[in-house]
């Protein structure tokens, strides 16, 4: 997590601004892989963990983010002060080449293949996967459907259930975004976009409580399993960010994709 994205979150629970407790790993860049986040208003902590924010309200925390946020609080506690823990500098650890194919291959894998399928179904199963390796990044009609609602280049971008992935970097690359963020409540999906994009700002959260402040980005866009009804009428959908606005304004559906460009600029 780089420190400006500071400026964006907040506290999923109470809504207050966030600090960073402590920071374990950091890069010489200033981006922290390991390290915990606290509420001044009501001190809930999230870990960061892997690069990425991990801003789940308990119970949503895995077992390994629960881990490192009470380590982490122990050592807060035992130095007094914020920043005791000793930090240690780590290289950037971005892959690249064989390697990073090889690792995104075992993560798709891993989550694709979860049980036995049927013949069937196993074949259908590894064309996904094919898909997930070779052409996540091909979203560029994703890019299209959002031109046609946007009056200029948003500066900054959210993906809300952006998954693994992909679609959140044509969009990032095609507007030439200052800031581009994805949030995604699966903690191996959060894994597998993180690598494939380390530009933008991976965050695990939850949408139904949204860990960004109002207002923190002029660009939306999430693609809901379903967005009409199964008469085929369009279902009304709110801007998850800022719903009031959102729902009176031009939260809009296109296909399978939805945009939000109420002018909530940052
Ligand atoms: C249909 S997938 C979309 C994947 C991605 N947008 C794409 O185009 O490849 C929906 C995604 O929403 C995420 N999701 C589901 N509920 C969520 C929630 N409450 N908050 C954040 N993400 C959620 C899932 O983990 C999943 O990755
Ligand atoms: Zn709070």
């Amino acid at each position: 997590m780089r420190l400006e994205t500071l400026e964006i979150l907040r506290c999923p629970s109470c809504r207050g601004s966030l600090e960073v407790a402590t920071r374990r790993a950091v890069s010489s860049s200033g981006r922290v892989r390991e390290g915990l986040l606290g509420c001044a208003s009501c001190q809930a902590t999230y870990p960061i963990l892997g690069w990425v924010p991990r801003m789940m309200i308990e119970p949503g925390l895995t077992e390994q983010e629960r881990a490192l946020a009470a380590e982490l609080r122990g050592e807060v506690a035992r130095g007094g002060a914020a920043e005791a823990s000793p930090t240690q500098v780590v290289d950037e650890d971005w892959i690249s080449g064989q390697d990073y194919r090889a690792r995104i291959e075992s993560l798709v894998r891993s989550k694709i293949l979860y049980t036995e399928f049927s013949p069937k179904m196993r074949e259908r199963a590894e064309r996904d996967i094919e898909y997930r390796i070779e052409r996540t990044d091909q979203k560029d009609k994703f890019v299209k459907t959002a031109e046609s609602y946007l009056e200029g280049a948003p500066r900054s971008i959210l993906d809300v259930g952006g998954g693994q992935g992909g679609a959140v970097t044509a969009f990032r690359k095609a507007f030439a975004a200052e800031r581009s963020v994805l949030l995604d409540i699966d903690d191996e999906w959060v894994e597998l976009a993180w690598l494939r994009d380390p530009e933008t700002e991976v965050i695990r959260g939850d949408a139904t409580h949204m860990p960004f402040r109002d207002e923190g980005f002029d660009f939306l866009t999430r693609r809901p399993r379903s967005s009409t009804s199964r008469s085929g009428k369009p279902v009304s959908l709110k801007c998850p960010v800022s719903p009031e606005r959102g729902s009176s304004a031009t939260t809009r559906t296109a296909g399978s994709s939805t945009t939000c460009t109420s002018p909530h600029l940052s």
